[in-house]
């Protein structure tokens, strides 16, 4: 009766644990039939997403290509840095030197409405030039883009550059034995923004022994014809580097590319991104200058800053400026949040940076996970130039930027200056409440 009740005991016993590892097994393969679905339906999303934005951006290459009644191209307008109808009037201007010129504001009608991420039909990326790399054909959501793209690349993981740590290691570099340099793909883009100090921060990246830098800017995202070509031009557009060299390049033109965010991390999901803001009536003053110096080369006249930055008339900032809207640094932000997680984005607030660049850098190299090397043996201040310039302790020499940088700017009058500033203000206060950068200038 006993040995009964201990055999009936052992039988249920047995059942009831293979019951428990049945179902478990069930309920392991259930689960990772529901997370298969999950991921294809997310894949599906994604792909719609994506088709969606090339689908836009043809559209808009489109109206680009066709112009727009005759009226000049918003991508005449970015590279020339004039409103449309300033455009307009230098041109009939041209033709017509007799007629002089007419400082009233062009209705508001013929520039495309703006859509609330700031990227409506007006977007300034493809003003210059960017476009999807896919073929018509690739625009419609049934057959899938064929172009140099279509086999994703996702190039090796980090390279095993030197960790990071506190001290200054000021020890002189070795490359990896037995290796030849290559062409790599970037593991960090200065994406902008221009005129707030990316080429000092190209070059002091430059002066780190763990750093390739490419000297000239790329643009491969934003250039149609190079973009096309695919990845591999990217990758031997890039200067010869060691596996434990982080290759980086600058092209200030990224940041108002709508496609750019999206075409990067297609390269590669860990790249890095700098980016540098600084006060957007300062970063508009100093694009100013640079666009008159360019037209005063040319023989082309050009308004005076205020003039041509608010309208006189009616005292209201000439939003419609292409330079004017690359200060609205929030608008175009939010995109690359979309595709970057924030800690593989560094900000550096472009004020801090002219004042302390080596403890700025050193931020920098923290973020890039080189060791730290800068001091100000290698960015050091140049009295005479009134800027910094920089000794390479590698190439044994020292440089300093070119002419146009760190120039000193025009006085603004006072009441332009406010308006300007007033109209970024709500930009600026955004960087905080939005991204939780607190910028000194703001
Ligand atoms: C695009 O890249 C090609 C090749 O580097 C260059 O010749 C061309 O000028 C670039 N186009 C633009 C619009 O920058
Ligand atoms: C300082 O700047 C001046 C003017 O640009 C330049 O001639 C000089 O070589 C610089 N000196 C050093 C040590 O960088």
């Amino acid at each position: 009766m006993q040995e009964y009740t201990q055999k009936v005991t052992l039988e249920h016993l047995r059942i009831v644990l293979w019951t428990v590892l049945g179902s478990s097994v069930l309920v392991s393969l259930l689960t990772s039939v529901a997370m298969m679905n999950t991921t294809l339906k997310k894949i599906e999303v994604y792909n719609h997403r994506t088709e969606l934005a090339h689908q836009h951006e043809l559209e808009y290459q489109r109206k680009i290509l066709l112009g727009n009644n005759g009226k000049p191209s918003p991508m005449a307008a970015k590279v020339s840095g004039l409103t449309p109808s300033e455009l307009r009037k230098a041109e009939s201007a041209a033709k017509t030197p007799s007629k002089p010129p007419n400082s009233k504001s062009e209705p508001e009608s013929s520039v495309p409405p703006k859509s609330p991420t700031g990227f409506g039909s007006s977007t300034p990326s493809e003003k210059k030039g960017a476009s999807s790399s896919f073929s018509s054909s690739g625009s419609s959501p049934s057959s899938p883009p064929t172009s140099p793209w279509s086999s994703t690349i996702h190039s090796s993981p980090p390279s095993s550059a030197s960790s990071s740590s506190t001290a200054t290691d000021l020890s002189p570099y070795k490359p990896p034995p037995g290796e030849t340099k290559e062409h790599r793909f970037p593991k960090v883009i200065i994406v902008g923004v221009s005129k707030c100090g990316t080429r000092a921060l190209l070059d002091y990246l430059a002066l780190h022994p763990n750093v390739i830098a490419a000297n000239k800017e790329i643009n491969f995202f934003t250039n149609v014809s190079m973009y096309n070509k695919g990845p591999e031009v990217y990758k031997n557009s890039m200067p010869l580097s060691y596996s434990d060299q982080l290759t980086v390049e600058k092209s200030p033109d990224y940041f108002e590319c709508e496609m750019c965010p999206e075409r990067i991390i297609a390269i590669d999901r860990t790249i890095k991104l700098l980016l540098i803001l600084c006060n957007p009536v300062d970063r508009l003053v100093s694009q100013y200058m640079q666009l008159k110096e360019k037209n005063d080369q040319s023989g082309t006249h050009m308004a005076g800053f205020e003039e041509w930055s608010v309208d006189p008339m009616t005292n209201t900032v000439r939003k419609n400026v292409a330079s004017i809207r690359t200060g609205m640094y929030d608008q175009y932000m939010t995109n690359w949040f979309r595709f970057f997680h924030q800690d593989k984005v560094h900000v550096i607030d472009g004020a801090t940076f002219i004042k302390d660049p080596v403890g700025e850098m050193r931020k920098v190299e923290t973020f890039l996970e080189i060791k730290h090397y800068l001091t100000s043996e290698d960015i050091y201040y140049n009295a005479t130039k009134g800027f910094h310039c920089m000794y390479s302790r590698i190439a044994k020499k020292s440089h300093c930027l070119g002419p146009t940088k760190g120039r000193p700017h025009i006085k603004v009058l006072p009441g332009v200056y406010q308006t300007l500033q007033t109209y970024y203000n709500p930009h600026n206060a955004r960087l905080k409440s939005y991204f939780n950068y607190q910028m000194s200038w703001v």
